[in-house]
């Protein structure tokens, strides 16, 4: 069953039936100031960082779900409704969400009054605007009264969970005007304050929640909101809120236009008062000022659309298949745009309080935006660069806010490393910026520590040669890309987190298989890059290495059918024929099969083969077979998901295109193209019931086979299944693919594919690509013309900016 549409041209997704079979959210902000918000209005707002800066309340996992968010109450004589049909929950005549490229519309019809909430982050701002619109379709007078809601977080949303005893007795708030000012903690150490406000006189507001709501009420029945009349209550502790009480008439087929602004502000130390504790609120009164009328803010809303225009427009494709070309066009690159400014701190999943930017994770989230927006792509590989120490280990996470490497989470992630290969070569690559590798970048943000980015680089890379095993394969340390495959781990206390509890790695015999293939596959694009910097001992010295590691791999990395995953603590295999449970994963088989490991002698396409027979599943491919059924010590956190279940045998959507890119690689478009399509959200719109997490945006993991309930997904939203995915179909499936210098174009698609024509922006010129498929082939290029002109190979040469070149494909 399906609970809304797709507008393409819009580039919307709209909902039509408020109760989704869970909440479906979208992001606002991208740069300071974020929230989430979920299609009945839900979700919470912060600045840069979920943890420290929360700005508004919200309930994780509470009764019911979704609870907590910018709420509009309507108070309409006898009937008390809101626009996105919770809190309230009055049957509504009709309901539209629309989630758009970050904006949100929320559409309630109830009694002949419309009202539509937009919610958004103006570029370049830190506030969320939100426009409320009213409008009385019937023939007689309405009177309306609105109240607003929103409550306030104490900043740090960790503590505002659990420290109470301080909580309860600290909030501060101030009213002036139309605005309501949330100061709590701004005496001391913080410099920053929150503010809700209207642009209309107000007839009265509520800053406490106890007498905004009763005591013993939920958010579906605030006393005041039934009563019709607010309290004026002033928040000293307890819980501040801030609800704002309009009274609004309308003529028959009369409308109105309300703007409210949550808004954050930073003073200097000698710019915080005004007078003694009254708050300076210039910067906040700025702000409103900016946009205090429904025009200036149709123009801010504008913009971001303009904004999202130009983002949009360097990749786009026609293949004539709609599903694929609004993930690619639009659904794909959004989500990719999302996990770049969250990384995998806040979702409906995550509570933005346990993770803040992963190494390895931000790294990766780069090659889904970085032909957007590669100043920042470059600015993000300089901060992550900098957690770096100096012998090429990394802290696993860093936090937003302060970019420093966050012990708490640990390191020794002994696959941390390549992944600042993997994100650099691909910024250059896409950039043509070498001037990026002598940045002066230092180790652990240690001031006069730094070395070039280029340097960094060399000890990554150097830090998988220097970390060896028995076999010569890479160590794994405290784990691989599987962070629940904790081969030193040995915990028995379930107190104990696997993540960063004191390892065994002292004499520990775990390898890799994984981290052998991302090495090679990555040390290959550093090889690559020393040539292109005329680097040629570092070129040798680094092929040296790799051939090793290829040889090495084939050697004791091979089972016979399939690559196996790691050796164990003990030295034992895992992910063998040998293994009772779990006798093949797809993490090393994808990642042997990219670099393409054996494949004269049959073992890539062996490999792909065993993958297809042992892994695949209606829903996607798993993560292993047959899953864990009991705790292995020595394997960890994998062994602790129930089969089916996250990384015990899930359908892992972030190393499905993996497996993609190894058929690719094998030259079979028609795998390639059946592993995309089973895991891309577009295509399960019409299972949304079963799925149930949006149908236009990836979730980590789908529940696999051997799970209760097989194709059930969740972690939407901030996983690198979305980059990963982006990443397969464009550069390995369409086969465009930038280069050092040029752009290739080497399609993999199913034999019944015609054709497909894509528009690509590459270092500023403009290259309109038609591929055709004449022969009904699956790889392989006949000819490749530019503007009429034949060309020799698959690449596109760097042409002169500023213009639009033709490009024709033909393929075998
Ligand atoms: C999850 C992983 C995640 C890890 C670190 C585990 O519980 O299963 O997917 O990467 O925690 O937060
Ligand atoms: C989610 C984490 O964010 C990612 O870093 C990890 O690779 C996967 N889980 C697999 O464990």
């Amino acid at each position: 069953m399906k609970y809304g549409h797709f507008d393409d041209n819009r580039r919307e997704y709209v909902i039509t039936n408020p109760r989704t079979p869970w909440p479906w959210i979208n992001y606002l902000g991208n740069e300071d100031f974020f929230s989430l918000v979920s299609n009945t209005g839900g979700g919470y707002s912060f600045y840069k960082d979920a943890k420290f800066r929360r700005i508004t309340r919200y309930r994780y996992n509470n009764v019911p779900m979704d609870s907590g968010g910018k709420y509009f109450y309507i108070n309409d004589g006898d009937t008390v409704w809101s626009p996105g049909w919770k809190p309230c929950k009055t049957e509504l005549d009709s309901y539209e969400c629309r989630h758009g490229m970050n904006y949100t519309t929320i559409k309630g019809v109830k009694n002949g009054v419309e009202a539509e909430v937009l919610y958004f982050v103006p570029l370049k701002t830190w506030a969320e605007v939100q426009k409320l619109t009213l409008k009385n379709t019937t023939n007689e007078v309405k009177k309306l009264k609105i109240f607003s809601f929103v409550e306030w977080c104490l900043w740090n949303a960790a503590a505002d969970m659990e420290n109470f005893q301080r909580n309860f007795s600290t909030g501060e708030v101030e009213i002036e005007d139309s605005v309501i000012y949330h100061k709590t903690e701004y005496k001391e150490r913080r410099n920053h304050y929150a503010y809700y406000s209207v642009n209309e006189p107000i007839r009265g507001f509520d800053t406490d929640r106890e007498t905004f709501f009763g005591l013993y009420n939920g958010f579906d029945e605030p006393q005041t909101v039934l009563e019709g009349a607010p309290r004026n209550s002033v928040a000293h502790g307890w819980s501040p809120v801030a609800s704002h009480y309009i009274e609004v008439e309308l003529q028959p087929g009369e409308s109105k236009e309300l703007v409210y602004v949550l808004g954050y502000v930073e003073n200097a130390d000698d710019e915080k008062w005004e007078s003694k504790n009254i708050i300076n609120k210039s910067k906040a009164k700025a702000t409103i000022e900016r946009f205090n009328t429904a025009e200036k803010v149709d123009i801010a809303l504008a913009e971001l659309r303009a904004y999202w225009d130009k983002l949009l427009n360097v990749f786009t494709l026609k293949s004539g298949e709609d599903k694929l070309d609004r993930m690619v066009n639009i659904w794909n690159q959004y989500q990719c745009m999302i996990t770049f400014c969250f990384s995998r701190s806040a979702s409906f999943f995550e509570s933005g309080i346990g993770r803040g930017m992963g190494f390895r994770d931000s790294n990766q989230d780069l090659v889904g935006f970085v032909h957007q927006i590669p100043e920042r792509a470059r600015e993000r590989i300089i901060d992550i660069a900098s957690t770096q120490f100096s012998d090429g280990g990394c802290y696993h996470q860093y936090q937003p806010l302060t970019k420093k490497g966050n012990n708490e989470i640990g390191q020794g992630f002994n696959d941390d490393p390549m992944w600042l290969i993997f994100g650099t070569t691909s910024y250059v690559k896409e950039s043509g910026d070498f001037s990026i590798l002598d940045e002066p970048v230092p180790f652990d943000n240690k001031a006069g520590s730094e070395v070039s980015l280029f340097n960094h680089l060399k000890v990554s890379f150097d830090h998988v040669i220097n970390n060896l095993g028995p076999h010569g394969l890479p160590l794994s340390g405290r784990a691989d890309w599987n962070d629940c495959l904790n081969l030193n781990c040995f915990s028995s206390d379930p107190n104990e987190s696997f993540q960063t509890t004191e390892n065994k790695t002292e004499g520990s015999k775990a390898e890799s298989l994984m981290i052998a293939g991302l090495f090679v596959v990555c040390g290959r694009d550093y090889v690559e890059l020393c040539n292109q910097v005329g680097n040629l001992a570092e070129t040798d010295r680094a092929q040296h290495h790799i051939d090793a590691m290829v040889e090495v791999v084939k050697k004791y990395g091979w089972d016979g059918d399939w690559f196996i995953r790691a050796y164990d603590y003990y030295g034992r295999k895992v992910g063998s024929v040998e293994n009772e449970e779990s006798k093949i994963f797809i993490e090393s088989n994808g990642w042997c099969t990219m670099a393409g490991i054996g494949q004269e002698e049959g073992m890539v396409a062996k490999a792909l083969d065993s993958v297809k027979e042992r892994l695949d599943s209606d829903h996607g491919i798993v993560l292993n077979n047959p899953p864990f059924t009991r705790y292995y010590i020595e394997y960890g956190e994998i062994s602790t998901y129930p089969p089916g279940y996250k990384e015990n045998a899930g359908v892992f959507c972030h190393n499905n295109p993996w497996i993609m890119i190894g058929e690719t690689v094998q030259g079979r478009g028609d795998r390639a193209w059946e592993y995309f399509r089973k895991i891309c959200p577009s295509y399960l719109e019409e299972i949304s019931d079963l799925h149930k997490t949006e149908p236009y945006v990836y979730a980590q993991m789908i529940a696999g086979k051997d799970a209760f309930l097989p194709g059930e997904a969740k972690n939407s939203w901030l996983t690198g299944t979305a980059a990963w995915n982006y990443y397969a179909i464009t550069q390995y499936i369409l086969g465009i693919r930038p280069t050092y210098n040029g752009l290739i174009v080497n399609p993999c698609i199913p034999p019944e594919w015609k054709g497909f024509c894509v528009t690509r922006q590459f270092r500023g010129a403009t290259y309109e690509i038609e591929v055709k498929n004449p022969n009904g082939g699956m790889k392989g290029v006949a000819s490749l013309t530019i503007d009429g002109l034949l060309i020799e190979g698959d690449i596109i040469p760097l042409m002169p900016k500023g213009k639009i070149y033709k490009v024709e494909v033909v393929m075998l």
